[in-house]
This record gives C-alpha cells, structure tokens and sequence, in this order.
C-alpha cells in the first residue's frame, strides 16, 4: 500500500517539469560544489532561509521557526535503511494517516539525524522528520508514533552532494564538511550544541524522491546556536 502510495508520488513528480539546475544569485561560482537550489524547491514547498555566509566547501543558513513531524528514533545501522522506514511513515501521515485523515501537501527535504549509540553492534540512533507545510504549521495533525518538533531560529552550516546518498558517502560527506569548517568561527559554535543534551553529530538533508535520477540534491547540515548578533 505504501509502496503503491510511492510509486504514484514517483509518477506524479516525474509528469511535472524538469527545471534546470540555477546557481543561487550573489554566490561564487561552485567550485566548492555549494549554492545549487535544490530543483525539487521549485515544484513543492522547502522551508525559507537566509543565506548567513559563503566559505570554502560550505555554507551557512539561518532558518527561522521551522516546524517538523518526526518519528522516533529508529536505531539501525544503515542510515538508508533507517530513512526509508521513517520516510514510509511520514508519507503515510501525509497520505491521511492521522487523527484528522487530513492530506498534507509532500515538502523537502526530508531531514535524518544522525546520533551515535553506545549499543554493541555499531548501530546509530535515526530520527526521521518531514517539513510541515506553512498552512499546516499552526496545526499538524497528530499520529501515533509522531512528534511535532518546533525549531527556534537555528543555523546550519552545510555541504551539498548529488546523486544517491548512501551509508558510505554520508560519512565521507560529514567528515569534509567537519575539515571545510576546521578553524571557522562555526565551529565552536556546533561543538558548543553538540555538547548539550542527546548529541546528534550531523544530518542528512535529502530534496528528491527514490525515483528520481538526475538533479539529485542532498546535503549534510550541522545545527548551531547563535545570538543573532554575531552574524557576519
Ligand atoms: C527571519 O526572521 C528575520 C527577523 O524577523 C527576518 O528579517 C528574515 O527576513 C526572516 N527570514 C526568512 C527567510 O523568513
């Protein structure tokens, strides 16, 4: 049923236009493989940003108050795995399965974030969560198994990839992010959240369906704190 569900989401996407990839006005050229606007965000709602800083490799955003659904936390010790049980789910609420049968709008990205577990078998702690459309935000629906979670003005320090994301990419994906940001003001800034509550050491950003082949946007976000007053 929910692959069925699926398969018509792959199909509905692949009748709306292809649109080009543009690089964000006002940033350098890609070189660093930063400031492509992910194509999906032309068709279906993505959250707003401002654009904070351009540096080498990376760069930064600032979300206002962003509002999620999110599963619990699946523990796996494949985050692809993890993503597509959580990413079923939600697309199950969207589909109606909630306490208001009510169908909500599909949105990007779908986000995965990572936290490390000190269990035996290598396996790390997933929550998956779902952008809530702006009409739905002063709302959501609830469902078993599902939390709204309500950011407060979060920064993002980013570094996008193409193609399909995979347990081995991702690591190599966060580690030159890590390296890119080595130095920066920014990172004392993730080490100083990572130091508080459950540590989630980085998150996977994923802008397209499993069906889609070309134009495929992903990034790895790490999430900071900041007074806005220390923006540059
Ligand atoms: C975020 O909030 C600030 C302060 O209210 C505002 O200036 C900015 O335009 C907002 N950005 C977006 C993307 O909504």
């Amino acid at each position: 049923m929910a692959i069925f569900s699926l398969f018509k989401l792959s199909l509905l996407l692949s009748l709306l236009p292809n649109l080009n990839i543009g690089l964000r006005p006002g940033t350098p050229k890609a070189k660093s493989s930063v400031g492509i606007y992910p194509p999906s965000c032309n068709r279906i709602e993505c959250p707003s940003f401002d654009l904070v800083h351009v540096g080498d490799g990376y760069e930064v955003r600032r979300y206002n108050s962003t509002v999620w659904m999110s599963t619990s936390r699946i523990q796996d010790i494949s985050l692809v795995e993890a993503t597509r049980t959580g990413f079923l789910q939600l697309f199950e609420y969207i589909q109606g399965k909630n306490k208001y049968a009510e169908k909500i709008e599909m949105t990007a990205p779908v986000i995965t974030e990572v936290t490390p577990s000190d269990g035996p078998f290598c396996e790390s702690l997933f929550t998956v969560s779902f952008y809530v459309p702006k009409k739905n935000q002063a709302n959501p629906p609830p469902a078993k198994d599902l939390h709204v979670l309500k950011w407060k003005p979060t920064y993002v320090a980013l570094r996008q990839f193409s193609g399909f994301v995979t347990d081995s990419n991702v690591g190599e994906e966060a580690a030159a992010l890590q390296s890119s940001l080595s130095g920066s003001v920014w990172e004392g800034a993730i080490q100083k959240r990572r130091g508080q509550g459950p540590t989630s050491v980085y998150t996977v950003a994923q802008y397209n369906s499993p069906f889609e082949f070309d134009n495929r946007v992903n990034e790895i976000w790490m999430l900071f704190d900041m007074e806005d007053k220390l923006e540059t």
